[in-house]
């Protein structure tokens, strides 16, 4: 049988550019399912000369006859989905519930999950996760809990004694640090008056899926976040709380890997991370870094917080790829390097305690922090390539380090991204 399906995922700790994959390639599927995380994402889409910073809506949402489906392992909070429609509304985009479903099933982000998030990380001190604020943890509590409100229950309006119930616990807890408290009165007419908005757009999408599927539509899954941030496999505890490795997708859709064609990872020629967490890679070179993050605009699109930078690491890299099933590569932002007089690629750990070589991906933070990276260095291409719609229009020096990653990785490489818009995209073709 023809398989139909295919994945954008995030190979590092996020921000790898897997919102401009997407939207290159939603027209040629019949939908793009969002399948992990909530709010706390922020795909960078620019078309023309507008920038539009997507949150919870999947990146297909600009391509006409393309349904956009937020999964069901998504958490949605409600009122930044209906400011998030809203916004895209004023800007142009079309939107309807033909093109953009939510799920049933989702877990509903309330302010108290907000409030919730910053005690936990207040409490952490020092040992702080740095989460994006987003309630993004204490929603997939709930999840995992089997408690809190679903958007089915916003839906049917059989939500206010399970918000009785969430708001007496939280009160609680808010006492006792002295937090203010929520008005559950004032919380749940606030929701009440808004939920009609947004009720059209909630449906049981995994019967919308799996019939679709069956009937040979084609569905790309879009992953948020990235697999080095995913809540089991990730640099725990410097995680999200989603899955955000493919298996997340997987397990949604009770897909097996073999359904899918295709698995596209996503990463930067260079690496990033927002938050706290070990990063190997991380440049010491206070110059370098402003270079990358000044050409890189590596300020985080949800919180405007600037991003760690350093080098790209394949160990890890190699470890990701086959966790998740990957068949290709997009290598993004290659532009951004254009200037250095040279790249480095780590290509191998050795464990800082005694020397040796660690042959595996260090499953946790503390593995993580205890490594030294060494490094295959290549000269830069010093070159312009934003912009490079053809590899033949890339410099000598540059191929030269995408067949280096290949070679390590056997990967093949089907996407180099040379800037943030649309178009500046290379296809390799085999
Ligand atoms: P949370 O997802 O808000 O709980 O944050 C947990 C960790 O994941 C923090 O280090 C965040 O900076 C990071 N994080 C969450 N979402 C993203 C994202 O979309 N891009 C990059 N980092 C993210």
């Amino acid at each position: 049988m023809k398989k139909n399906i295919s994945a954008v995922l995030g190979l590092s700790w996020g921000d790898e550019g897997k919102g401009k994959i997407v939207d290159a390639l939603a027209h040629e599927f019949d939908m793009v399912m969002r399948f992990n995380g909530g709010g706390n994402a922020g795909h960078t889409i620019v078309l023309g000369e507008t920038t539009f910073k997507l949150h919870h809506i999947p990146a297909g949402i600009f391509s006409p006859n393309v349904t956009n489906i937020i999964g069901r392992k998504c958490v949605v909070d409600f009122f930044d989905i209906i400011e998030e429609i809203t916004q895209l509304k004023n800007n142009g985009v079309e939107i309807s519930p033909h093109n953009l479903m939510l799920s049933y099933d989702s877990q509903v982000v309330l302010p108290y999950h907000k409030q919730m998030d910053a005690l936990r990380e207040k409490m952490r001190g020092n040992g702080k996760v740095g989460t994006t604020g987003r309630g993004i943890g204490p929603a997939y509590a709930d999840l995992i809990s089997r408690v809190g409100i679903t958007l089915g229950d916003i839906a049917n309006n059989s939500f206010k004694e399970k918000l009785a119930n969430e708001v007496r616990v939280f009160n609680a807890i808010a006492r006792e640090f002295q937090e203010v408290e929520i008005s559950l009165s004032e919380l749940e007419a606030h929701i009440s008056s808004l939920r009609h908005s947004i009720t059209p757009f909630i449906t049981d999408s995994y019967s919308f899926l799996r019939k679709n599927i069956a009937a040979g539509k084609k569905l790309l899954l879009e992953g948020a976040q990235g697999a080095l941030l995913d809540a089991y496999f990730g640099t725990r505890p410097f995680v999200s709380s989603s899955l955000a490795c493919i298996h997340g997708a997987l397990l949604d859709l009770g897909l097996a890997f073999q359904d899918i064609a295709e698995t596209i990872g996503v990463t930067k020629l260079y690496n990033t991370r927002v938050g706290n967490g070990a990063f190997p890679t991380e440049f010491h070179d206070e110059q370098l870094r402003s270079v990358i993050q000044g050409r890189g605009k590596e300020f985080g699109a949800t919180t405007g917080r600037a991003r760690r930078c350093g080098w790209l690491d394949l160990p890890t890299l190699k470890v990701v790829s086959s966790v998740n099933n990957v068949s290709a590569f997009a290598i993004t932002k290659v532009d951004v390097l254009d200037t250095l007089d040279e790249i480095q690629i780590c290509d191998s750990f050795v464990s800082l305690s005694d020397d040796e070589d660690i042959p595996y991906y260090p499953g946790s933070d503390e593995y993580f922090a205890g490594v030294l990276p060494r490094y295959k260095k290549f000269a830069g291409w010093k070159s312009a390539t934003a912009g490079a719609v053809k590899k033949e229009q890339l410099p000598s020096d540059l191929v030269s380090i995408l067949h280096f990653i290949e070679k390590e990785t056997t990967v093949p490489i089907k996407f180099i991204s040379t800037g943030a818009k649309r178009e500046e995209l290379i296809r390799v073709e085999p």
